[in-house]
């Protein structure tokens, strides 16, 4: 999704406005600009491509000033083109505006200007509204006047960051639906659509709440609401997340990098204090019903859950993908809705969060990045403390969100009486060995999925399959596969296949099973049976299993043999695995991996 930043600074700003969209590249997006106010006027730079692909080709270095604004757009409203880029100048080229979000009744109000002799050089919706700040200067000669003005006139989801050659002591910005944070520095002060704009220079920062809007200076912010124009007092957030981590340490993709950081994330999970875990648990135990939701990898990552709570507390909570929730879910007062969001700025589960609100539903989330919407919007919430995740496609964020869910299927489960307290402290034993036991399993393991990734990077078509909890690990498997190797792979439930997917078997398609230790017996003989039905009809097999499952080993064509594992941790391992597999296929395809095509980080979006 679209990236914003501004920078208003004693000093020249060029260097690090460049860094900072640099740093939001990850969100995804097909064009990028910068605009500053250099002493003769604003001056606006931008096209498409890469930040580093067009810093070259504008010569984005050379521009000069100490306030200015930047963009990375991922395109909405009109095609990938140099003119569609942001930042947009009205025309007399006065004010300058980057906008994320859209503005819904943009097409009436280009009519009207154009019907006043306007000449639109882009299709945006931007365009329009920076146009309607120079008219509005016109009769006020006030650049803030204008902009409330203007903001009167527009509908939609908007985060905007204004610049005047009117005044340039000041930045101007507002926030409706879309994330627009302003992080404090000495002397300076920044703008941006997520922290990462800034975090390198500071980690003071305050959060804009919709229908806010803030004018900054050098050496101060002012935030006051937009309707009654009354200065607003407002908490600083102090950002704990480490700089380093966001860099990409020596691996070749963040990707790699991220799912080797996973024995931290998994560690720093772990220490969410336990207190947290339970008011999430008494949540549950007093809902008269709740339910999970969250959205591609998030609703695997619930799925996986419903799993965890069934076994762990005996209780039914079901998942449900956000952007289906509130067509199927008749959510009323009391009930419980649990989000899961890495970004914590996904429309569709921001969206069914506020209907879940508004019919009287209590709400919680578990999130990753500090300040957003989700995290400000629930009744409780979790921060999961995973730091940075770079990779548009989730990979450790997901592993430290089921994490702490798991943690609270084993309280509920002992609040419950399902679980003893000795087998409550037993899971919790093993769960303290799970950071380490990853740390040696991703540098054992990682030579043998990278040689599997190897053989069957040829593969078109693939199928993933898992009975219980390895279901969602199978779903949530072939999704990392797609996203990153753009190869077709469809995950279900392995008892599926006799019920339609059978008739495609042979040779060619192949199946990853996530067969799980045999102590499980239920599950793995499902499983096996599944594999079967496979091997009879010369399918291709190929899977992850666990040391001493001979029968998994002898009908397996292509296997990573996982040494013994606790059950209760062992589809996690799983998951992880299947992550370096999508990550290694990738690489061989040589794909865009930390970007894939088509993608954006956090889908601000409906
Ligand atoms: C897949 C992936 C996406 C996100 C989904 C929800 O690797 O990252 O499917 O999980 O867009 O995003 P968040 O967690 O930010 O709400």
């Amino acid at each position: 999704m679209c990236g914003i930043s501004g920078i208003i600074d004693q000093k020249p700003v060029t260097r690090n406005l460049l860094t900072s969209i640099a740093n939001l590249e990850y969100r995804g997006y097909d064009s990028c600009g910068m605009a500053m106010l250099n002493g003769k006027g604003i001056e606006v730079r931008k096209n498409t491509g890469g930040v580093e692909e067009v810093r070259s080709r504008e010569k984005l270095d050379m521009m000069t000033g100490n306030l200015g604004i930047a963009h990375t757009r991922w395109a909405t409203h009109g095609g990938v083109t140099t003119e569609n880029a942001h930042p947009h100048l009205s025309q007399n080229g006065e004010f300058a505006i980057v906008h994320n979000g859209i503005i819904s009744n943009y097409q009436k109000l280009r009519e009207r200007l154009i019907g006043e002799g306007l000449e639109f050089r882009s299709t945006t919706d931007t365009e329009v509204f920076v146009n309607l700040v120079e008219e509005a200067f016109a009769q006020k000669n006030d650049v803030l006047g204008a902009f409330l003005e203007a903001l009167k006139q527009i509908q939609g989801t908007y985060s905007i960051v204004l610049l005047s050659s009117h005044d340039p002591e000041h930045l101007y910005c507002v926030k409706q639906d879309s994330p627009l944070i302003i992080g404090l520095g000495e002397g300076c002060n920044y703008i941006g659509s997520d922290i990462n704009a800034f975090l390198e220079h500071t980690r003071k920062a305050v959060v804009l709440d919709d229908g806010e809007f803030a004018v900054i200076s050098r050496e101060r912010y002012e935030i006051s609401d937009v309707g009654k124009r009354e200065e607003r007092e407002k908490s600083i957030l102090q950002i704990d997340w480490d700089t380093e981590t966001t860099k990409k340490g020596g691996f070749s993709h963040y990707m790699i990098k991220e799912i080797f950081d996973e024995p931290q994330t998994a560690r720093q999970a772990l220490d969410v204090p336990q207190e947290q875990i339970k008011q999430l648990a008494e949540m549950f135990q007093n809902a008269p019903h709740a339910y999970l939701m969250g959205v591609g990898t998030t609703f695997f990552i619930c799925q996986m859950a419903q799993y965890l709570f069934s076994s762990l507390s005996k209780k039914y909570f079901p998942a449900i993908s956000s952007d289906e929730f509130n067509g199927v879910v008749p959510v009323s007062s009391g009930e419980l809705v649990v989000a899961v969001s890495q970004s914590g700025e996904t429309f569709d589960t921001k969206f069914s969060l506020n209907v879940a609100h508004e019919m009287g539903a209590k709400t919680a989330a578990i999130v990753n990045v500090m300040g957003s919407s989700i995290s400000r919007m629930v009744d409780h919430v979790i921060m999961q403390g995973s730091g940075p995740e770079i990779c548009v496609v989730s990979t450790k964020a997901a592993l430290a969100q089921a994490l702490l869910l798991l943690r609270t299927a084993l309280e509920l489960g002992y609040k419950e009486g399902c679980l003893d307290s000795k087998s409550f402290q037993s899971h919790q034993k093993e769960l303290e060995s799970f950071p380490e036991l990853i740390s040696i399993l991703l540098n054992e393991k990682s030579g043998f999925m990278r040689n599997l990734a190897r053989i069957t990077s040829s593969v078109q078509n693939w199928i993933f399959l898992g009975c219980g909890i390895y279901y969602p690990v199978a779903m949530e498997s072939a999704l990392k596969m797609k996203e990153v190797t753009y190869l077709h792979a469809e995950g279900m439930p392995a008892g599926f296949l006799k019920h339609g997917t059978l008739s495609m078997i042979e040779e060619s398609v192949h199946s990853l099973f996530f067969v799980p230790p045999p102590a499980e017996v239920d599950l793995h003989n499902r499983t096996i049976i599944a594999i079967e039905e496979i091997k009879t009809r010369g399918g291709t097999l190929v899977g992850l299993y666990f040391e001493g499952d001979s029968q998994a080993k002898s009908l397996l064509d292509h296997a990573v043999e996982l040494p013994p594992v606790p059950s209760l941790i062992a589809p996690f391992v799983q998951m992880i695995l299947a992550q370096m597999f999508a990550y290694y296929t990738a690489l061989d395809l040589k794909r865009n991996i930390d970007k894939p095509r088509n993608l954006a980080k956090s889908v601000t979006v409906g």
